[in-house]
This record gives structure tokens, C-alpha cells and sequence, in this order.
């Protein structure tokens, strides 16, 4: 798989080509501000039925490909997806986000854990694959994702998102050598996971570590670092051509130690200034963000502004224009639209 210059513009400038104006997906792209996803929901209202049968999910997933035409299609997923095939029995709420029945409390469930067999207990995720890489062709990207091993260590411990994340904090400072144990197993079965979506079609793939950004900088340097370098080197290992990128919310303090991740591409929120960015990590990390997903309550003339000043101190090699974190529910779907036109009307005299 040599670089090819009809590989879609998303997959040459994560690679680091220079492009005639930069490449633009959003986060959270399919899901409740359009339309067309709520209407499907009151037919399909379990997230797991819209997300694992074949033809939902791939529906769900070519909704935002249609109207918009963005330059990367994500798979319609969760992170929490492979978490059953691991033997972690979970559902996602309305409006709450992930449930793991049976949270990992004890040494005992981590020894417990199943190996990993994607082909066995995701066989639904190389049908919507391939699907999506047969409808958009050439024309756009097709990214798949994963959560990250201290992500869905989160998820899987404390049983449900959290504010203060005091039970996975609890287990990591006062026992943590079981944690270590779970976040190796779920790294290995994470890297099992990225390669089985590239081997089924995805073409980039994006790590989700939302909530190492509760970590201070010492503890990331513990408990999520070493776990991403660990994914990172594993899929590196087999698949060295996909390019991979990293997000952690709430990363400001966190932008170097990132970029040791192994990473290709780091997601930068708007905490933080696309020109501090790209001075504090140097030409030679490539970058992805990082509107406020708040700027698409704005007017037109605004989102345009804003688009137009995080692109130009972002520069055109080695950048995908992005939100800095996934798009809002109650967001107006025309400036969605707004966002995309504008985006790709973007040409290097501009950039
Ligand atoms: O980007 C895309 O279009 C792909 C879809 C996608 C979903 N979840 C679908 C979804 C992606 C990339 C995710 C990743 C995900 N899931 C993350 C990492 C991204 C991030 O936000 O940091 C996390 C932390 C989760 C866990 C999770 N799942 C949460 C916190 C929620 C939201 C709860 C809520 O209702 O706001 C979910 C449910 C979920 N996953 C929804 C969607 C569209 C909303 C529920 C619905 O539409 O019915």
C-alpha cells in the first residue's frame, strides 16, 4: 500500500502531505442534531440495535456522508461496543451514556476476562466497514475508532461515566497493581481491535481517551501513556501505513506528553490556541481541532470567522480541520451545513 495521489485528502495530509486546503470531519458527525437520526432512533430505540445490525448502523453512519459530504465518514459505533466480547455485559442509556452491569472491582473479574475475538463477537463491524468504503469510494476517508485502555477502564470500573472519577482514582492509588493488570488486558485486546478495523476497511483510525484529561500530568505518565504507547506500537507493528490519531479532552496540560503517544495526529481542544499548539509540539506533529463545538450556535459571519483564523494558524501540511470534541446535540443543522460548505470552499490562498 504505497501513497497514492487518489487516496482521499483526509488520508494524505494524516500522512503529511501537503493539500490544497485541509481536509474536514467532525466528531459525533451522525447522531442526534440531524434529523434524519431522530426519526430513526423512535424505529430503532436501542443504541445497541441502531449501532450493531448491519443495516442501521451503516444508515446511520452515510446520514452526515449524504447531506454534507464531509472528507472523513466515522464508523457509527461506541467505545463500549467491544467491551461484551471481553465478557463486560453493558448497555448504553438514553441520555446517560454507557452501564456496565457487573463493574471490575476485584483481581478475580480481570482474570476472568475472556480473550478477545473480534470476528467472532463484533462480526458486524467488517459488514458496515465495507460497506462504507464501497459507498464513498475514493471521494472521502473512512475512519474506524476505539476508546482507550484508561477510557474504558473508566467505563468499566466505575460502571458508568462520572464526574469525579473516585473509584477508578481509589483503585489506581491505593491497589494499583490490579488496575495495571486490567489496562494491559485491555490494550492488548484494544490493538486486537484497531487492527481487525483496518483489516476490514478502515482507513484511519481515531483512539478516544476522553478521560485522561482527569489524570494529572504524573498520573498520565502512569496509568493512560503507557497503555496508548502500548496500542500505538501494537498495530504499528503489523499495520505501519494506517495513520492513527489520539484524542484527550480536556488536554492542554497534557499536548508533549501526547505526542510521545506513538500517535500520528493529536486532536487539540479549544482550550488551547491552535498557534500555541502547533508551537508547543513543533512541524513535525500533525494536528486535528479545534473549533468549540459552541461555535455553531453562532451566526454565519462568525462561523466563518472562526474557521478562517483557527486555518490559517494551523497552516495547510499536516492538518484536519475539526471541532475540538464531538458536536452538539441541540446544534442548528444548517450551520452544520454552513460549517462543511465553508470548509471545503477553503483553497490554499486562503491557507
Ligand atoms: O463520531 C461519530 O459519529 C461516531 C459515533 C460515536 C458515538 N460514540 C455514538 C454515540 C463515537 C465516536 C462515540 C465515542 C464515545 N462514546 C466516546 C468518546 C468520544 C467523546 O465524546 O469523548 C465516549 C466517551 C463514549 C461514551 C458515550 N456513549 C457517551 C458519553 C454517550 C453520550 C450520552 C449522551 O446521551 O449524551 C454515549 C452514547 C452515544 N454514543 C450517543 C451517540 C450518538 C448518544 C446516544 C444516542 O444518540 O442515542
Amino acid at each position: 500500500m504505497g501513497i497514492s495521489s487518489t487516496d482521499p485528502l483526509l488520508l494524505r495530509a494524516a500522512r503529511g502531505e501537503v493539500v490544497d486546503r485541509p481536509p474536514v470531519w467532525m466528531m459525533r458527525q451522525a447522531g442526534r442534531y440531524m434529523k434524519a437520526y431522530r426519526d430513526l432512533r423512535e424505529k430503532y430505540p436501542s443504541f445497541r440495535e441502531r449501532s450493531e445490525i448491519p443495516e442501521v448502523a451503516i444508515e446511520v453512519s452515510l446520514q452526515p456522508w449524504r447531506a454534507f459530504q464531509p472528507d472523513g465518514v466515522i464508523l457509527f459505533s461506541d467505545i463500549v461496543t467491544p467491551l461484551p466480547g471481553l465478557g463486560i455485559d453493558m448497555d448504553i442509556a438514553e441520555g446517560k451514556g454507557p452501564i456496565i452491569y457487573s463493574p471490575i472491582r476485584t483481581q478475580e473479574q480481570i482474570e476472568n476476562l475472556r480473550t478477545f475475538e473480534p470476528e467472532e463477537s463484533l462480526p458486524f463491524i467488517k459488514t458496515i466497514l465495507q460497506a462504507l468504503r464501497q459507498e464513498v469510494g475514493n471521494k472521502s476517508t473512512v475512519l474506524g475508532f476505539v476508546g482507550a485502555p484508561w477510557t474504558l477502564a473508566a467505563y468499566a470500573v466505575e460502571g458508568k461515566g462520572s464526574k469525579t472519577y473516585s473509584v477508578i482514582k481509589n483503585m489506581a492509588f491505593s491497589q494499583p497493581a490490579i488496575l495495571h493488570q486490567l489496562l494491559t488486558k485491555l490494550a492488548d485486546a484494544i490493538a486486537i481491535y484497531v487492527r481487525y478495523q483496518i483489516d476490514c476497511g478502515a482507513q484511519v483510525v481515531q483512539m478516544f481517551d476522553s478521560w485522561a484529561g482527569q489524570l494529572s500530568p504524573q498520573d498520565y505518565e502512569i496509568f493512560a501513556l503507557p497503555y496508548q504507547k502500548r496500542v500505538f506500537e501494537q498495530v504499528k507493528a503489523t499495520h505501519p501505513d494506517t495513520p492513527l490519531i489520539l484524542l484527550v479532552s480536556g488536554s492542554a496540560g497534557l499536548l508533549e506528553r501526547m505526542a510521545q503517544s506513538g500517535a500520528d495526529v493529536l486532536t487539540i481542544d479549544w482550550t488551547v490556541d491552535m498557534a500555541d499548539a502547533r508551537a508547543r509540539l513543533g512541524k513535525n506533529v500533525k494536528v486535528q481541532g479545534n473549533l468549540d463545538p459552541g461555535v455553531l450556535f453562532g451566526s454565519k459571519e462568525f462561523i466563518r470567522d472562526r474557521i478562517l483564523d483557527t486555518v490559517r494558524k494551523a497552516g495547510n501540511r499536516g492538518y484536519i480541520l475539526n471541532l475540538g470534541h464531538g458536536v452538539l446535540p441541540e446544534t442548528p443543522e444548517e450551520n452544520v451545513a454552513f460549517f462543511f460548505e465553508t470548509a471545503k470552499g477553503l483553497n490554499a490562498a486562503v491557507v
